[in-house]
């Protein structure tokens, strides 16, 4: 793809379209190596080499990142009471990111963040046949048993607006001390506190959850709860060959 080298530099973040052309007559912009003083000047986003100060460029269309999402945070863009997830990815080039569906506040775990609203909208969009897949860790109150197995795996019925599809649970350990069970979850669909309805509905509680993965992608376990990275080549490749 070929862009001006003006809306390069400011889909880079190096500053607003009169102060990119201000650096650009100022000589400090260079395409593979030579100065170019014209901010209309054409980039081939895949082959030129644009450096500001001697510092290259990489463009990506889109931005694309992982977040550990820590409890206390709410996912939003923006929020008047709360921090937002968008807040917490400090170093994105652009300035249009949102997340790609929602977690609870209190829920920590896998948040995918973007500014690529078409894969957005293709993963989340109802009826569009993206194998929803979703992986979390659960402490819930009292002790979860193979009833609780049977009858998620069969679609439990929440409430009467809503029965869930199957979900399979893999119990990890009962606590007997405080009375709690650590468990696995894999939900196929992302309703509304859903995994909180579904326990609640079974007659127990959700004390504490973590997504672990969202379809192919699986949460980097490196990343401290706050913490993000930007995807790698072949992450990028796995969101979009998800179908
Ligand atoms: N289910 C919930 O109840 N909450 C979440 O944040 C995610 C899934």
């Amino acid at each position: 793809m070929v862009i001006r080298l003006d809306k390069y530099l400011c889909d880079m973040q190096a500053g607003t379209r009169s102060a990119v052309k201000d650096i650009i007559r100022k000589k400090r912009v260079t395409i593979n190596g030579e100065v170019i003083t014209r901010p209309e000047i054409k980039v081939d986003i895949d082959k030129d080499v644009v450096a500001v100060d001697n510092n290259v460029l990489g463009y990506s269309e889109y931005e694309y990142y992982m977040l550990n999402k820590p409890a206390g945070v709410v996912s939003a863009v923006s929020d008047k009471d709360f921090k937002t997830v968008v807040e917490l990815i400090t170093d994105n080039k652009r300035k249009d990111l949102f997340p790609v569906g929602r977690l609870d506040k209190d829920t920590e775990g896998f948040l995918l963040l973007t500014d690529d609203g078409e894969t957005a909208h293709r993963l989340l969009a109802p009826g569009k046949h993206v194998e929803k897949k979703y992986y979390l860790h659960v402490v819930a109150k009292g002790s979860i048993d193979n009833k609780y197995i049977d009858e998620f795996k069969n679609g439990l019925v929440v409430d009467k607006d809503f029965t869930a599809m199957p979900a399979k649970l893999e119990i990890l350990q009962y606590n007997n001390q405080d009375d709690t069970t650590f468990l696995n979850i894999t939900i196929q669909e992302g309703k509304f506190h859903q995994i909180k309805r579904m326990f609640k509905a079974a007659g127990s509680e959700v004390l504490y959850l973590k997504r672990l993965s969202m379809g192919k992608l699986q949460l980097d376990e490196t990343l401290e709860p706050g913490k993000f990275r930007p995807l790698t080549g072949s992450e990028i490749d796995l969101l979009k060959s998800w179908n």
